[in-house]
């Protein structure tokens, strides 16, 4: 049985089967009858949006559970929480604040466990965001020799995105403020998945030439007493049209969602003609539909 807790718990084949499964319109159903479970730790839109409708599209029940309906690890432990709800569904995906819960998780379960986003990964973001790319530059193929930057905070998003382009043979430029670049065991661990990464402090050096754009919230869900902090020190990052425009003619601007418009990226850039950032969230979506589908074929 697999699960989906980062995207480099796929290889490449597998990462490329999952966008191909994501981007077919036949009309499969392996959820007929069945149920997933979707655990919300935090808030969400798209997120749970777009599970709930993979979920519907593959004939299936999704059952959103709220923070304060189960209580993992207040009410009962994430094991008991997990084989409970394992005896009912034939998915668990769950949206937590420590990645361990979803480790935790995957140690007891008896069906797939699929990460909804933790501190440490969002492998559904990472999913929509390369079938976002594969779009905009003539599919999973043309990937291969482009180059994306991610210009912000080096954490979830962050990780899944460097992992997800990088094995599609994007090369990945991280420009992130001292103290909030991806960690050393993180930046190991993508450079392991053979993926050419580079992370500086300098986000026009980053940006010069490349075919993608990306940036996330300076503040992430559950860090909000940082704000005013974080706000100094991210200055300067924030994604402009001037900085789009040091990128490839071709560029590409992505954003995860939610946006904080006038902090890490101008109104103009989010509105502007080189945003994907509408289509990358419907692309979630189809990343679920295709994820869930893998999960499925290989339970
Ligand atoms: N991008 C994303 O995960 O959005 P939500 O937090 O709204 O689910
Ligand atoms: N880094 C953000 C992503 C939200 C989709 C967070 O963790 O809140």
């Amino acid at each position: 049985m697999r699960h989906l807790l980062e995207i480099d718990d796929l290889s490449v084949a597998e990462l490329t089967e999952i966008l191909q499964l994501s981007s077919s319109t036949e009309g499969a159903q392996p959820l007929a009858g069945l149920g997933m479970a979707l655990l919300f730790e935090k808030p969400s839109a798209r997120t749970r949006n777009s599970m709930e409708m993979a979920v519907v599209q593959l004939g299936g029940h999704p059952l959103t559970i709220r923070p304060d309906e189960v209580g993992l690890d207040t009410r009962e432990t994430v094991e008991d929480v997990v084989r409970t709800l394992g005896r009912y569904h034939a998915l668990i995906g769950a949206r937590v604040f420590e990645h361990t819960k979803l480790e935790r998780a995957v140690a007891v379960s008896e069906v797939p466990i699929v990460n909804m986003l933790s501190d440490e990964a969002h492998p559904l973001q990472g999913l929509a965001d390369v079938l976002t790319l594969a779009d905009a530059f003539g599919g999973v193929d043309s990937l291969a020799g482009r180059a994306v930057a991610y210009v912000g905070d080096g954490n979830n998003v962050a990780r899944s995105l460097a992992l997800a382009t990088g094995m599609l043979g994007m090369a990945v430029r991280i420009a992130s403020p001292e103290g909030y670049a991806m960690s050393e065991a993180d930046q190991a661990r993508v450079r392991a998945a053979g993926v050419e990464l580079v992370c500086t402090d300098d986000p026009v050096a980053a940006c010069a030439g490349v075919d993608a754009v990306y940036t996330d919230v300076w503040t992430s869900m559950g860090q909000e007493e940082e704000a005013v902090e974080r706000r100094r020190a991210f200055a300067g990052f924030t994604v402009t049209d001037a900085l789009l425009d040091s990128a490839a003619s071709e560029v590409v601007f992505l954003h995860c969602l939610p946006a904080h418009r006038g902090e890490e990226v101008t109104d103009a850039v989010l509105e502007g003609s080189r945003s994907r950032v509408w289509a990358q969230a419907e692309n979630r979506m189809h990343a679920a539909r295709g994820a869930l589908r893998w999960l499925m074929e290989n339970r």
